[in-house]
């Protein structure tokens, strides 16, 4: 599994803390957390928490939250739904982005469990990362439904079985970022390109049978950055924790914009 590189802002240099099990515990796991708090002045550093695991839940999640509760009340972190359902909880465990309450602390390997924000964002607190940008990306490609004709019934768009099927693998995307935040483009071109997750997105209104602005979507996305920087290295894909391939949306946009022109 491919290494991810580290936030914007982390130098990491700061003098970390380790936080020892409570004695007599046997079944322990370090935890190697980021650490960056902007208005301190310092700069980023690592924590240690060891972790009884006998008295832990399973997932990351309920690693950080012990660690919140019960060793240091200042780690930042978001989270709400904890069942892969809201996409606030995504972070970098041991290289790999998902999300820490649908990642078991098993699957992080058997030694130590390092946890940092998503990648290349800029970090807000510890583990909490900017999204200003992400989201001014998503509302750039007008997430809704739009249209010029009124409902054929008056009431509502209605779309057959068939239709609506052509958004499963779409309508589940939860924002994350994960897939955005593993992309080598997006590291280096998330000022012009819009990354997996906005494409996908992108895609899922292209999709819509009931929405009449495709010829406008797809202008908007005629771009030599803007669709264009994705060169099919699939991490996006990989990483996705509803299982989505933001890179087949991608591919079937490029096919769309090919099709038009014939
Ligand atoms: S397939 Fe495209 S969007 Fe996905 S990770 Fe690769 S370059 Fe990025
Ligand atoms: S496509 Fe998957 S990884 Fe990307 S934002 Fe949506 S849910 Fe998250
Ligand atoms: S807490 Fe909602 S996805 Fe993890």
């Amino acid at each position: 599994m491919a290494e991810f590189s580290l936030p914007k802002n982390s130098k990491i240099s700061g003098k970390g803390t380790t936080h020892k099990a409570p004695e007599g515990a046997t079944n322990v796991k370090s935890f190697k957390v980021y650490r960056y708090d902007p208005d301190s002045g310092d700069n980023p550093r690592y924590d240690t928490f060891e972790i009884d695991l006998d008295s832990c839940g399973p997932m990351v999640l309920d690693a950080l939250l012990k660690i919140k509760n019960e060793y240091d009340p200042t780690l930042t972190f978001r989270r709400s739904c904890r069942e892969g359902i809201c996409g606030s909880c995504s972070m970098n465990m041991n290289g790999k982005n998902g999300l820490a309450c649908t990642t078991a602390i098993d699957e992080c390997g058997t030694k130590e469990v390092r946890i940092t924000p998503l990648p290349h964002m800029d970090v807000i607190k510890d583990l909490v990362p900017d999204f200003t940008h992400f989201y001014a990306q998503y509302n750039s490609i007008k997430p809704w439904l739009q249209t010029v004709s009124p409902p054929p019934s008056g009431k509502e768009r209605l779309q057959s079985p068939a239709d609506r099927e052509k958004l499963d693998g779409l309508y589940e995307c939860i924002l994350c970022a994960c897939c955005s935040t593993s992309c080598p483009s997006y590291w280096w071109n998330s000022d012009k390109f819009l990354g997996p997750a906005i494409l996908l997105q992108a895609y899922r209104w292209l999709a819509d049978s009931r929405d009449e602005y495709t010829g406008e979507r797809l202008d908007e996305l005629e771009d030599p950055f803007r669709l264009y920087r994705c060169h099919t290295i699939m991490n996006c894909a990989n990483v996705c924790p509803k299982g989505l391939s933001p890179a087949k949306a991608i591919a079937e946009t490029k096919k769309m914009m090919v099709e038009r022109q014939l």
